[in-house]
């Protein structure tokens, strides 16, 4: 496991005032998993990064990995405990003298690897992440993308237990996206490998996350499992993940209900079903409905007409697995909308 414990980091750029990047922040990053880490530009995401990896000391606190607080090594044993650590960094550095087959053998050539084997594993990586045609290529014969793909499978290929990338999918095309994803999701779970995602794409916390962990201001705001988060009304990390939609307003004489779905099983045929317990019509006005990790969830919002017990539909609701929660009547200007006859 990964734990920051009130790590901070404050830069002293010459003669300008110090910057701090990370307030004192605390957080863990468990084995097995996805984490995310998300926020805006400069909340310090970046910089909690590379206190991960060891590229910098923290100002105070600590950085644990498996025990050992890697802020207090000294250089060499610095550079072994974070061996074990894969980085996929924003703008993927590559030697732009070796071929992408060298690029992704280069960290198995430090660990000492014999030739033939280190050529086997590059050539599989490269096929994992889609660029067996081009092993013979130099970096500056690659597009952005294909070299963001390289830096990945030279991240892995020294078969790290953590793998920390910053924006790695970061422009890469949807497909490609998938297929990386696809690549990290099974070394998850057939390896137990630790990923550690900064990024800015909201579908890829979707489809890959099991946590996420939201930096504001140079410090953790929220933190959760990305399941508990988007079922949690209100929360900042929920909205972020599966942000709320416009919907249509409540057609008069309706009452509007948000949505929600708890964790394992919730048949999507639940407007129906909902519907049918409480003999009213229930008219689905919007919102989205994903898989997030295999589970159903969503954030919908239906009307319902107002003279319906709210306590029958919250009985309702829940017998269904549904999380549902009262957001005002109609209003005037929604005559337009109404229910079919
Ligand atoms: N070496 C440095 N010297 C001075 N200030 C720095 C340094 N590195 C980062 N900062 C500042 O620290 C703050 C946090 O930067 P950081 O790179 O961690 O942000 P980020 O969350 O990764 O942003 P982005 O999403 O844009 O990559 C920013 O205000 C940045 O300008
Ligand atoms: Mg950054």
């Amino acid at each position: 496991m990964i734990r920051l414990s009130q790590a901070s980091k404050t830069y002293y750029p010459r003669g300008r005032p110090p910057v701090v990047a990370l307030k004192p922040t605390t957080f863990d990053i468990p084995v097995g998993e996805v984490t995310a880490i998300l926020g805006e530009s400069g909340a310090g995401k970046t910089t909690a990064g590379r206190l991960i990896n060891g590229l910098t000391r923290p100002t105070s606190g600590s950085v644990e990995i498996d025990g050992v607080d890697i802020a207090r090594l000294g250089h060499r044993e610095l550079v072994e405990a974070t061996r074990r650590i894969g980085v996929v960094f924003q703008g993927a550095a590559l030697l732009a003298r070796r071929t992408a087959q060298q690029n992704v053998e280069l960290p198995l050539r430090i660990a000492g690897v014999g030739r033939a084997a280190r050529r086997e594993r590059a050539r599989e990586l490269l096929a994992r992440v889609g660029l067996e045609a081009k092993a013979g290529a130099h970096p500056s014969q690659l597009s952005g993308g294909q070299r963001q793909r390289v830096a990945i499978a030279r991240a892995l290929s020294a078969r790290p237990e953590y793998l920390l990338a910053d924006e790695a999918t970061s422009g890469l095309d949807a497909e490609t996206t998938r297929s990386i994803l696809g690549l990290l999701r099974e070394l998850r779970d057939d390896l137990n490998l630790t990923v550690v995602l900064i990024t800015h794409e909201m579908d890829v916390v979707r489809e890959l996350a099991d946590r996420a962990v939201l930096f504001e201001n140079g410090s953790v705001a929220e933190q959760a499992a990305v399941s508990e988060a988007v079922r949690t009304p209100g929360s900042r990390l929920g909205n972020l993940i599966l942000p709320p939609v416009n919907v249509a307003p409540a057609p008069r004489g309706t009452t509007t209900w948000e949505v929600g779905y708890t964790v394992g099983g919730v048949a999507l045929d639940w407007p129906a079903a909902l519907s049918a317990r409480l003999g009213v019509p229930v008219l689905l006005l919007g919102g989205i409905s994903e898989v997030i990790n295999g589970d159903a969830a969503g954030r919908l919002y239906v009307a319902v007409p107002s003279g319906t017990p709210a306590e029958s539909i919250l009985a309702a609701g829940k017998s269904l697995g549904l999380i549902l929660q009262p957001r005002g009547g109609d209003s005037a200007d929604a005559e337009k909308v109404t229910f079919a006859r």
